[in-house]
């Protein structure tokens, strides 16, 4: 009888040490994104609600105007921004805990090859050194060769993990794209 009651004792003590490893284990994510015709946007909520993320918009203090889109004219907002490497768009910074998230997924409309300069704006405020932050976009069909390199090259300090173009993508594909990553 003592024997079944060490084995039992074992048992539980072994069961509740795994079931404690296993919570402490659970991965918290977040997906960031910027979006400023709502293409990005839909994407961003597909992820989060497929990973189970909390979802956050990057959202500019001052909105971008169809003007202040308009990649034709050199004098446009997105231009005079893109064209200075050190421009830093404000945003609204009322992200809560940000230290708390293991991975960072973080979505943008690829601007000029790569991310909109906000993107950094929101990484030099939070940090994120040492974190996995996994980045995602829409575009017009560019690929993310020079985001990927200008991120790398800027923050050494995060884990990146080259990220994807996600146009047009369904819900089961963006799915299987973070099954794979997770
Ligand atoms: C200022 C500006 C620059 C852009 N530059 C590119 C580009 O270099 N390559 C590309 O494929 N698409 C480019 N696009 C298209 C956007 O990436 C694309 O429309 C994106 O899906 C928009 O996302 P959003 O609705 O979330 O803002 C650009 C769009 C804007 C407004």
């Amino acid at each position: 009888m003592n024997r079944l009651f060490s084995f039992l004792a074992i048992a539980i003590a072994s069961f509740s040490l795994s079931a404690c490893g296993q919570n402490s284990n659970e991965m918290k994510t977040l997906v960031a994104y910027f979006s400023a015709t709502g293409t990005t946007e839909a994407v961003a909520k597909d992820l989060a609600e497929v990973t189970g993320a909390t979802l956050y918009e990057i959202k500019p203090e001052v909105k971008y105007t169809d003007a202040d889109l308009d990649w034709r004219d050199k004098t446009s907002r997105s231009s005079v921004e893109m064209q200075d490497p050190g421009s830093r768009p404000a945003f609204v910074k009322d992200l809560k805990d940000a230290d708390s998230y293991d991975v960072i997924f973080i979505g943008f409309p690829v601007w000029w090859y790569t991310a909109p300069t906000i993107i950094n704006s929101f990484i030099e405020e939070y940090g994120f050194d040492g974190k996995t932050v996994i980045f995602f976009a829409t575009s017009g069909g560019s690929s993310l060769d020079k985001a990927n390199a200008d991120f790398k090259a800027a923050y050494p300090e995060i884990k990146w993990i080259a990220g994807k173009t996600l146009n047009n993508a369904a819900k089961e594909d963006i799915k299987s794209w973070a099954d794979g990553l997770l």
